[in-house]
């Protein structure tokens, strides 16, 4: 089958490797859309893999055309999104419900082979059957959102709050559409970039800003969170945390970045700093939001390029144009 593989550190193409097999409970998919997202950034550069050569992509969904021998759940021809999440289930973590900090974490595009290819291998496990009017390859933005959802899960956000978010990247937009959902007085976003935050203006917004200063909330805001991973951003953020309310660290940043935050502050104000990581049972929770339109997927996705392509679209998303670029390895009948 052909597939991208990224075979060294900054080294990425598009070529033919085996096609792969099932497991007893696994299902191979034929890839309908696989989306590109910071962490396969950080795996091409180097920062963030197991072992290479590893095919990468962990947000896809498609068609099952094989399933293993003891597969009962799934049929081929049934259209799925799979969670890429692989705990071990049996270490410290995982035994405390938080596989998403397994010892031994593994996932689908990050360790084990995945989506940015024509087939890829999935437990049945982890897999959610599509409804009839989700297109195929927009299930791809479930995984995405199921990081969101795992965020509001630790956020634990109260009807009413008021949101500040920084980056209006795909993170950034799921953040807002979430946090209009979970009942929000306002949402403020704020991105260095015109184009992201007329986005952001499209799906409803109560302020669209290149700097927080321009908005006028003395208190400060119950809820702020990152979707950048930038220092300059995190420590603009923290500052303007209201008093009892959370900061959330959604963005990836740098293992070795600093920000810094004032002890006395977070004390005498009693605010609560926060971190979230993927995804934590919120895959199914992801898909049944997405199946009831919480995303629009022709505002989100903005690129569906083929499979050969996947290289131009890793400089693409680098380069920070356009939003959520997805690759079709097998173009939708649907
Ligand atoms: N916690 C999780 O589980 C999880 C899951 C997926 C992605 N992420 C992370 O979320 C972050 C956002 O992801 P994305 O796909 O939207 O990325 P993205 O690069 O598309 O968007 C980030 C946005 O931040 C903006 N930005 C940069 N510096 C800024 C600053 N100083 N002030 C305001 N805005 C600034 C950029 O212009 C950009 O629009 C990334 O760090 C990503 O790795 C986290
Ligand atoms: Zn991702
Ligand atoms: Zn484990």
């Amino acid at each position: 089958m052909k597939a991208a593989v990224i075979t060294g550190v900054g080294q990425v193409e598009v070529t033919t490797i085996e096609d792969p097999t099932p497991g007893p409970r696994d299902v191979v998919v034929a890839v309908e859309g696989c989306g590109i997202c910071g962490t396969d950034l950080h795996i091409l550069q180097g920062e963030f893999a197991p072992t290479l050569p590893i095919v990468p992509g962990h947000e896809f969904a498609g068609t099952v055309v094989e399933i293993g021998s003891q597969v009962t759940e799934l049929a081929i021809g049934d259209r799925v999104a799979a969670d890429p999440s692989l705990f071990c289930g049996e270490c410290h973590y995982c035994r405390q419900g938080r596989g998403n900090l397994c010892e031994r974490w593994n996932a689908i595009g990050v360790s084990v082979p995945g989506g940015a290819a024509e087939y890829c291998t999935a437990p049945v496990a982890n897999c959610v059957k599509l409804p009839d009017h989700v297109r195929t390859a927009d299930a791809a933005l479930i995984e995405p959102l199921s990081c969101t959802v795992r965020g509001f899960d630790v956020l634990q956000a109260k009807v009413g709050d008021h949101y500040l978010i920084y980056g209006a990247g795909t993170m950034g937009l799921m953040n807002l559409e979430l946090a209009k959902r979970a009942g929000a007085a306002s949402v403020d976003i704020v991105d260095l970039n015109p184009n992201r935050l007329e986005t952001a203006r499209t799906l409803g917004v109560s302020a669209a800003v290149t700097s927080a200063d321009e908005l006028d909330r003395p208190r400060g805001w119950e809820i702020v969170i990152d979707c950048t991973g930038v220092v300059a951003a995190i420590q603009d953020g923290l500052d303007r945390v209201a008093k009892a309310g959370t900061f959330l660290q959604f963005g990836v940043s740098d293992e070795n970045a600093v920000a810094t935050w004032k002890p006395f502050k977070i004390y005498n104000q009693e605010i609560r700093i926060i971190g979230s990581m993927a995804v934590l049972n919120s895959y199914e929770r992801a898909a049944d939001l997405f199946a009831a339109g919480v995303l629009d997927p022709d505002i989100m996705i903005s690129d569906r390029l083929p499979l050969d392509s996947y290289p131009q679209a890793m400089d693409q998303f680098k380069a920070g144009i356009g939003r959520k670029i997805q690759v079709n390895p097998n173009p939708s009948a649907a």
